[in-house]
């Protein structure tokens, strides 16, 4: 039976521990951040049940805030809080050290803001996004418009390829390049080095900031992960 688990089932077992795990940590009347993608969504889905016990949710995009609306969930603005119990978001690869690869749904730039307000980051995800050495995703990176062949050309002096995401615009009006070929041994240094790049928004590699827990799904159950 277990072997028949698919993809969605592996999503909707890990977003359902984190709705445990909000239960067990978030005080009742709290805010509670919210992250994107299809994980997210199966997260999103699950909190609609507790809805009385969240004081307000924060998005980290336009999709987010409209299925947390959907559900009847309070969404506010970042800037009406001053405090943000827990976040939970998605991951495209995390490593041991609990750095990761996000921005693969293109939200990058608002879930590092809501990630940083937050005490503690939960990443939900499935056992095939823990890597060894983090790279073989494409690294997102966002860039003001004017910026891109300028900051591809940046990026490729460090060793990545960079191909602009055909069509896609971010909630922030900004383009996405995907960088192919790094080997990301030193996350938090490469993070750091993107930014630099005059021209990026911000990188995709939550490193600095990592994870605090993360709640891994697998065909065996959800484990638990601490910083
Ligand atoms: C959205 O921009 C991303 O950071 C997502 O959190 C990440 O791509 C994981 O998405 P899935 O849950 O759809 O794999």
């Amino acid at each position: 039976m277990k072997d028949l688990m698919t993809q969605d089932d592996l999503k909707q077992a890990v977003a359902s521990a984190a709705r445990d795990y909000v239960i067990e940590h978030l005080p009742p009347g709290a805010i509670l951040g919210v992250g994107t993608g299809s994980t997210a969504n199966f997260f999103i889905d699950e909190i609609a049940g507790i809805k009385d016990r969240i004081g307000g949710t924060v998005a980290s995009s336009e999709a987010t805030a409209r299925r947390l609306a959907g559900h009847g969930l309070r969404v506010l603005d970042l800037n009406e809080i001053d405090a943000m119990g827990i976040y939970v978001d998605g991951a495209d690869e995390i490593d041991a050290s609990m750095a990761m690869i996000k921005g693969g749904g293109g939200a990058l730039t608002r879930e590092k803001i809501v990630a940083a307000v937050a005490d503690t980051f939960v990443c939900i995800c499935d056992a095939s996004k823990r890597v060894e050495t983090m790279g073989k995703f494409p690294l997102p990176v966002e860039v003001i418009p004017m910026a891109s062949a300028f900051v591809s050309r940046e990026l490729v002096k460090l060793g990545g390829v960079p191909k602009l995401r055909e069509g896609m615009v971010t909630d922030n009006g900004n383009v996405i390049l995907d960088v192919h070929g790094f080997s990301i041994t030193d996350p938090v240094g490469l993070e750091a080095q993107i930014n630099q790049i005059v021209g990026v928004v911000t990188n995709g590699l939550f490193a600095r900031r990592g994870a605090d827990v993360l709640l891994l799904s697998s065909a065996n159950g959800v484990q638990s992960f601490l910083r």
